[in-house]
């Protein structure tokens, strides 16, 4: 993924083209009426469905924006890559590939089926039972150190210190009980070691980080530039591991429309119940809009829409 000297110093894009996929993006779907905001945690609810961001930075660390990029939603699943990254990043390749496994699992997000049919194995870490069982992988010797090291974590990827949203975090934490049955069900199969409750309480933090669509585009722009934060210059993650977290995001990043989202974009991406959802194009760009209302999979409809025309727009698909 490294970039030639040449192309470093010539723009990946042209501006003009950019701005005016993002623009045609925005024009198109503002007025959308489809979907509907995430209830299941009652905090989620109460976010205005009207929030439409959109930021694409590209790997050269252009940043171009369009709509609202400030107001922060809660990054929920999207979170779920990022702290995958870290255990890849500290216990290597197949700490992951051999506890919860890499392939989709045909379920929804927060399936116990799914953990019945295979024991707690042959899933992944973007559906909550891999999610939380990544989060119960992270190293430290109690729970700050533990939070410390994920939320410094994301902060790399991101090129800023987010905090967490603390209305959203007590909203899920008082009504998270599938979760908590998740994580004991998977500490019941033994893919998560010890204490099953901090597990899904850290988790439950992770997916309570507030993000603005910038933080999520720039989250985004590190995984396409290498695991190289493009405008900081952080190495957040090593190079080598980029490619297997991106095929864990194409594999299940929109969950159960994981495929027919792969069918039309060829993007590795990442959807939250927050109304974000990131996507990266190697070697080019990284992409997140935010817009609160989902759809039945629980991915948000315009962002889907937008990032599809966006990337097909500037020739993002890799396949
Ligand atoms: O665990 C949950 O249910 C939420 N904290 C996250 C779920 C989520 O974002 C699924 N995404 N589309």
């Amino acid at each position: 993924l490294a970039l030639s000297g040449a192309a470093q110093a010539k723009d990946l894009f042209k501006k003009s083209e950019v701005e005016a996929a993002l623009t045609a993006a925005y024009d198109n779907y503002k007025g959308l009426q489809e979907g509907k905001n995430a209830d299941y945690i009652p905090a989620l609810a109460k976010v205005d469905p009207k929030v439409f961001g959109i930021v694409l930075v590209t790997a050269d660390g252009k940043v171009y924006t369009k709509g609202d990029v400030t107001t922060e939603v809660s990054i929920q699943s999207i979170s779920k890559v990022f702290t995958m990254a870290k255990v890849i990043d500290e216990s290597g390749t197949d700490a992951i590939l051999n506890n919860q496994g890499v392939d989709a699992t045909g379920q929804a997000f927060n399936s116990i089926v799914a953990i019945e049919q295979n024991r707690g194995a042959e899933m992944n870490a973007m559906v909550n039972p891999g999610a939380i069982a990544a989060t119960s992988m992270v190293k430290g010797a109690n729970y700050d150190e533990i939070w410390s090291k994920i939320l410094g974590y994301y902060n790399d990827f991101a090129g800023r210190h987010l905090t967490v949203l603390d209305e959203v975090y007590q909203s899920e934490a008082a009504s998270n009980q599938r979760n908590q049955a998740i994580g004991r069900l998977m500490y019941a199969y033994g893919k998560i070691k010890a204490d099953p409750d901090r597990a899904t309480d850290i988790y439950t933090r992770q997916c309570s980080v507030g993000v603005n669509a910038k933080d999520l585009a720039m989250m985004a722009a590190t995984l396409a530039n290498g695991g190289k934060n493009p405008v900081t210059g952080k190495q957040a993650l090593k190079t080598e591991n980029v490619p297997e977290v991106l095929a864990v995001m194409a594999t299940a990043g929109l969950y159960d429309d994981s495929g027919k989202w792969l069918y039309k974009t060829g993007l590795p991406a990442k959807s939250g119940v927050g109304g974000g959802i990131i996507a990266v194009s190697p070697g080019k760009f990284g992409i997140a809009v935010i817009s609160p209302p989902l759809d039945g999979a629980g991915n948000s409809v315009r962002a889907q829409k937008a990032i599809a025309d966006i990337s097909n727009a500037l020739g993002g698909n890799p396949l």
